[in-house]
């Protein structure tokens, strides 16, 4: 049986992980608990760490030391498909859909990856998901006429549809206008108000600041902030570090 997590308990804690490629630390010992519902911004320079800390928790990469614990289980050891059915999505950096397919038929990969169960049929659910994130009159179109934004929505949604309780996005706005990252921002943080726990990876500043509830920076695969974001671009090893002012 699976323990069940103390109500107040950290929905992520991720515990002393140190990652290395051959004789290069990526990650050196870092340590977090991201609670329930929080939206938390995940920044740092080029290299400094993000993408593999997101593959250690999703588990596409396992850390040579340290712990998950999801919902007071460790996954440490979980491949990625048991990690997703235990409730963690992530979107991609660059959005990866199958490109032959209409937008509803990607999104029912996504539901038959998770095996959500439901008394609903599939289609219906996706389609809520769809509608859910603007692209209901997209559903029968095929991936390759969505423009940019567009696509990044459906990533989203193939995220959504596997009921995730945690949500990671890297760099999910990359390439979009400023009207369109708001767009993508506000689907963001709405998703955010069901409950669902988000980390947002993300080097548009004002996203990010908008977004996170708190911000953690890393450089060359330490922490060298967390907290409040004002608090974070206020710091300054982070603006050395990352800002290079
Ligand atoms: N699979 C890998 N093999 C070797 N080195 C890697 C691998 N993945 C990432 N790295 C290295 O780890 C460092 C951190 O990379 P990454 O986590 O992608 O940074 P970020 O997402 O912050 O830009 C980089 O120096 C990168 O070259
Ligand atoms: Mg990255």
């Amino acid at each position: 049986m699976t323990p069940a997590a103390a109500p107040d308990a950290p929905l992520l804690q991720v515990g002393a992980i140190t990652k290395t490629f051959g004789g290069f630390t990526a990650l050196d010992n870092i340590s977090v608990d991201i609670r329930k519902g929080e939206r938390f911004g995940l920044i740092g320079p080029n290299g400094s760490g993000k993408t593999t800390l997101i593959n250690c928790i999703s588990g596409a990469l396992r850390p040579q030391v340290g712990s998950v614990v999801f919902c007071g289980e460790d996954i440490t050891q979980l491949p990625p498909h048991l990690r997703a059915r235990r409730g963690i999505a992530r979107s991609f950096q660059i959005p990866r859909p199958f490109k032959s397919m209409t937008v509803l038929e990607n999104l029912m990969v996504g539901l038959d990856f998770a095996k959500v169960d439901s008394s609903q049929p599939e289609e219906d659910v996706a389609m809520s998901i769809l509608t859910r994130m603007g692209l209901a009159s997209k559903a029968s179109a095929s991936t390759d006429t969505l423009s940019q934004v567009e696509l990044r929505k459906m990533e989203l949604a193939r995220a959504m549809a596997v009921r995730p309780k945690l949500l990671i996005s890297d760099e999910a706005m990359a390439g979009l206008s400023s009207s369109e990252v708001d767009e993508v921002l506000d689907l963001l943080i709405s998703l955010g108000e069901e409950d669902i726990t988000i980390i947002m990876i993300e080097h548009i500043m004002q996203a990010v600041m908008r977004f996170s509830e708190r911000v953690m920076c890393l450089d060359a695969g330490k922490i060298i902030a967390l907290g409040a974001p004002a608090e974070v671009m206020g710091n300054k090893r982070v603006q050395e570090a990352y800002l290079g002012t």
